[in-house]
């Protein structure tokens, strides 16, 4: 009976992930501005949410949601939801860590290469014409420098792997230290800032690490610096950075993350010695999928009573009895 199934809603565009979703659910759909009226018509009845992670989930959200029991994140990071909200509601989160660690370490290191070799810059060299007037100028290497990884968690422990094949060493910022790791662990940014010329984020978003990478940071990383950021746009101090690109404080940037997506400010939009990517570290056909099924997957074990297959560490869900 139709009626009888599970109520879920979906919140932004993942027509695969409903695809899978909705032989077995009753799928409601809403983004951005559509939200409230969607929280007014169903919200009494919504017991999970998928979600793309792009709309706010707080804890005025779950007021307005009193049968909620599970959102699934379609995503590793998982910062649009208010995790300690949900955790004192008893609604578990889940995320889709594992799947996409080779993808993203894969798009750090290309958006890293693209920057330093100003590869779409060549591109544009070539198809403007430019070339017939002469050579592309000689740019910076990656020959000498030093990469500090702001974030070593799963995803930065597979571009550190990659970098070692290029010779690049590596060292690392992050709360914890992981001393298993072959890599120089700084407890200070700043520091490890001075000692470095290229800087990879790729730590969570959230109020923890928002503008973590601010004016001083990049200042100590110096004319020379580069800075990658596949993380999110909140940890860097977007005016910051853009000021420093402009003042020649720091050399280039490669950022594939902003503060307000799918909104780049034009200021980085005029500069030449940035390179742009549309929030596409894991945007592949084969690791969205995965991505997809893992999410689908977790409310399917939720509501089989078999609990969350990835729940996030702050709503850590134990088997009842
Ligand atoms: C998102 C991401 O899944 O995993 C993350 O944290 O940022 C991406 O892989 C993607 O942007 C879909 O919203």
């Amino acid at each position: 009976m139709a009626g009888a199934r599970v109520q879920l809603l979906s919140l932004g565009d993942m027509p695969e992930v409903e695809r899978q979703l909705e032989p077995a659910f009753e799928v409601h759909r809403a983004t951005g501005a559509q939200i409230d009226a969607a929280f007014a018509r169903h919200g009494a009845g919504i017991r999970g949410i998928a979600t793309r992670g792009r709309d706010r989930l707080d804890a005025a959200s779950f007021t307005r949601l009193p049968a909620l029991e599970i959102v699934a994140n379609f995503g590793v990071g998982y910062d649009s939801i208010d995790v300690g909200a949900a955790a004192q509601r008893g609604i578990v989160v889940t995320n889709t860590p594992d799947v996409l660690n080779d993808e993203v370490a894969d798009f750090a290191v290309a958006l890293l290469l693209a920057t330093v070799r100003r590869l779409p810059q060549a591109d544009r060299f070539v198809r403007e014409g430019r070339w017939l007037q002469g050579n592309f100028p000689l740019g910076p290497t990656l020959r000498d420098r030093k990469v500090g990884l702001l974030g070593m968690g799963r995803i930065g422990e597979r571009i550190a792997r990659r970098l070692a094949a290029f010779e690049v060493p590596v060292v690392y910022h992050a709360r914890r230290a992981r001393p298993e790791l072959p890599y120089r662990h700084y407890p200070d940014l700043v520091s490890m800032a001075n000692e470095v010329d290229t800087l990879v984020a790729i730590l969570p978003g959230g109020a923890a690490t928002r503008n973590l990478i601010d004016a001083a940071v990049l200042s100590a990383l110096g004319p020379r610096g580069i800075l990658i950021n596949v993380a999110r746009g909140s940890v860097v101090d977007e005016r910051a950075l853009v000021e420093a690109l402009r003042t020649g404080t720091i050399l280039a940037a490669g950022l594939d993350v902003f503060a307000d997506e799918p909104r780049v400010p034009l200021e980085l939009l005029e500069l030449d010695n940035v390179v742009l990517a549309p929030h596409v570290g894991s945007a592949t056909h084969h690791t969205r999928g995965l991505m997809g099924k893992l999410l689908v997957d977790n409310l399917r074990s939720w509501f089989a009573g078999r609990g969350p297959v990835t729940p996030v560490p702050e709503t850590p869900w134990k088997r009842p009895g």
